[in-house]
C-alpha cells in the first residue's frame, strides 16, 4: 500500500511525485510509456523552454482564470532556476523571457529522475491502467503490472497533443468516472488550416515568414500578439498562428496586421510626391519578395488592374489608403486546426471549479488529484505551460 500514487510520468507527475516523496510519503509513479518523459525531451526543439521568466496569471487561458494564481505564486520560474542551480543546470534566455537549456532537454529530464530518486520513489514504467477503483481506503489502480493501492490517487497525464507519443484523453475519462465536470477539450499552439480552394492562391507562398501583429475574439476572450508568422502548404503556422490558435473559435475571423508599427497610408502618401518607384518595388522593400508579389497579383485579380506597376507618385490617394488597410488588416477565416497531431497542448481539460485551487484536490472526492495539462489551464507558447506542470505538481506534492 502506498501513500500516494500518481499516474503520469511527466511534467507535473514527476515533480509532484518527486516533492510528496521528499517530505517522507511512499510514492508510485506509473506510466504506460517505456520511455520517460518524451514531451519534454522533444521541447523546445530539444534544449527545453521550461519556464518563462514573466510567467504569471495573465499568461494563461481557463475557463476560470483566477484558479492558476495561487499555484503560480507558490512556485515561481526563480523556483525553478534555484532547482537548476542545485543540478548544475545551465540554460539562457532566447526570446522575450523564454528560457532554455544550453545542453539539451534531458538534462531536465535527468533532474526530474534525481529529485524522485531522492524521495525514494518507486517507478513503474510500461505499465497500463485497465482501470481505477475507489474505497474507503483509497484507490486501487488494475495495471498490467497488477494491482496498486494508494491512499490518494495524482492524475497527471497530461493532454491529447500527440497522441503519437502515448497521449491520451484517460485523465478526463478519470474526472468524468468520479463525476467532474471537463472544460471541452481541443488542440492548441496549433497552425491553422483553410479550405484547399481558398488557400490555393497562397499555398506557393510556403516558407515566406515576417513579423505581424494578429488579433481574435473579443473582450475577455480576445488575443493579440506580435510574433512571426509562416505561410505553409495548408495554411499558416509560426509563433504568431500557435498563439492566436489558442483563443481562435471555429468560424471566427483573425485579423493579421502585415505591417506592424507602422502607419502605411501615412508613409505611402507622405513619400508620394515626384516618387517613380513601382508599388511592386515598395511593397518589396517592406516584405519578403515572393509576398510582394503575390500580394499585387492577388489585388490585381480582385479588380485592381496595373496596381503592381503603378508608380506610387501617379497613385490616387484612395488607392494607397485601401491599399494600407487591406495590408493592416488582412482578415481570413480558418476553416480548421492543424488537430492535435500537430498541437503543441490541449486547450480545456477537468473544470478547476470542481478542484480545490491551492492543492488540485477533487472537491467532491478526497484523496483524488489533477495537475498539469489535463486541467483546464492552458499556457501561451514560451515556457508556460512547463512552468504551470511544476507549479500545480509542486502545489499537489505539498498538500498531499
Ligand atoms: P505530460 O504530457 O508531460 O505527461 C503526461 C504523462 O502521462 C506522459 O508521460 C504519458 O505517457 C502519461 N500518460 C498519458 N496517458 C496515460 C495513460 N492512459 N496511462 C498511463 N500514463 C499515461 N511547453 C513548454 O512550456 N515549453 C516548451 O518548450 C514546450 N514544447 C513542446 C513541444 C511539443 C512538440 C509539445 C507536444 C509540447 C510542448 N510543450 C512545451 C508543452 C508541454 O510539453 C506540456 O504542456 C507538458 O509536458 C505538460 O505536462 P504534464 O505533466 O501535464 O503532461
Amino acid at each position: 500500500m502506498f501513500d500516494v500514487a500518481v499516474l503520469g510520468a511527466g511534467a507535473a507527475g514527476m515533480m509532484c511525485a518527486a516533492v510528496a516523496g521528499q517530505r517522507g510519503l511512499r510514492v508510485v509513479l506509473v506510466d504506460h510509456a517505456e520511455r520517460l518523459a518524451e514531451k519534454i525531451r522533444i521541447s523546445g526543439g530539444g534544449r527545453c523552454n521550461f519556464t518563462n521568466i514573466g510567467a504569471g496569471p495573465a499568461n494563461f487561458l481557463s475557463d476560470n482564470p483566477h484558479f492558476c494564481r495561487s499555484a503560480l505564486a507558490g512556485y515561481t520560474p526563480q523556483d525553478f532556476l534555484a532547482l537548476l542551480k542545485r543540478h548544475h543546470v545551465s540554460w539562457h534566455e532566447k526570446h522575450r523571457g523564454q528560457l532554455f537549456c544550453d545542453d539539451s532537454s534531458e538534462s531536465i529530464i535527468e533532474l526530474l529522475r534525481a529529485e524522485c530518486d531522492a524521495g525514494g520513489v518507486q517507478w513503474r514504467m510500461g505499465c497500463s491502467v485497465a482501470e481505477i477503483g475507489h474505497g474507503e481506503h483509497g484507490f486501487e489502480l488494475r495495471t498490467s503490472q497488477g494491482p496498486i493501492r494508494a491512499a490518494k490517487l495524482v492524475v497527471a497525464t497530461g493532454g491529447m497533443a500527440i497522441p503519437q507519443l502515448g497521449a491520451t484523453d484517460f485523465g478526463l475519462k478519470i474526472a468524468r468516472q468520479f463525476g467532474l465536470k471537463v472544460v471541452e477539450p481541443r488542440p492548441a499552439l496549433v497552425p491553422l488550416t483553410f479550405d484547399a480552394e481558398q488557400w490555393q492562391s497562397l499555398s506557393e507562398l510556403s516558407g515566406v515568414a515576417l513579423e505581424v501583429n494578429l488579433h481574435t475574439g473579443q473582450g475577455k476572450a480576445r488575443g493579440e500578439f506580435l510574433e512571426d508568422l509562416l505561410f505553409t502548404h495548408r495554411g499558416l503556422s509560426g509563433p504568431a498562428i500557435l498563439q492566436i490558435s489558442s483563443f481562435w473559435k471555429p468560424g471566427e475571423p483573425i485579423v493579421v496586421d502585415l505591417a506592424p508599427g507602422r502607419d502605411l497610408a501615412e508613409e505611402l502618401l507622405a513619400s508620394k510626391s515626384g516618387n517613380r518607384q513601382q508599388l511592386h518595388t515598395v511593397l518589396a522593400g517592406l516584405w519578403p519578395k515572393r509576398l510582394a508579389d503575390r500580394w499585387l497579383h492577388l489585388a490585381e485579380q480582385g479588380g485592381k488592374p496595373g496596381l503592381a506597376s503603378l508608380r506610387l507618385a501617379d497613385a490616387p490617394d484612395k488607392t494607397l489608403r485601401a491599399l494600407a488597410q487591406d495590408i493592416h488588416q488582412w482578415t481570413l477565416v480558418p476553416s480548421g486546426t492543424a488537430g492535435y497531431k500537430k498541437a503543441e497542448v490541449m486547450r480545456g481539460g477537468v473544470d478547476t471549479r470542481g478542484l480545490d485551487q491551492k492543492s488540485m484536490q477533487a472537491k467532491t472526492t478526497a484523496g483524488l488529484y489533477f495537475i498539469g495539462e489535463a486541467v483546464d489551464v492552458t499556457g501561451w507558447l514560451g515556457g508556460y505551460n512547463f512552468q504551470w506542470a511544476w507549479a500545480s505538481g509542486v502545489a499537489c506534492g505539498k498538500a498531499l
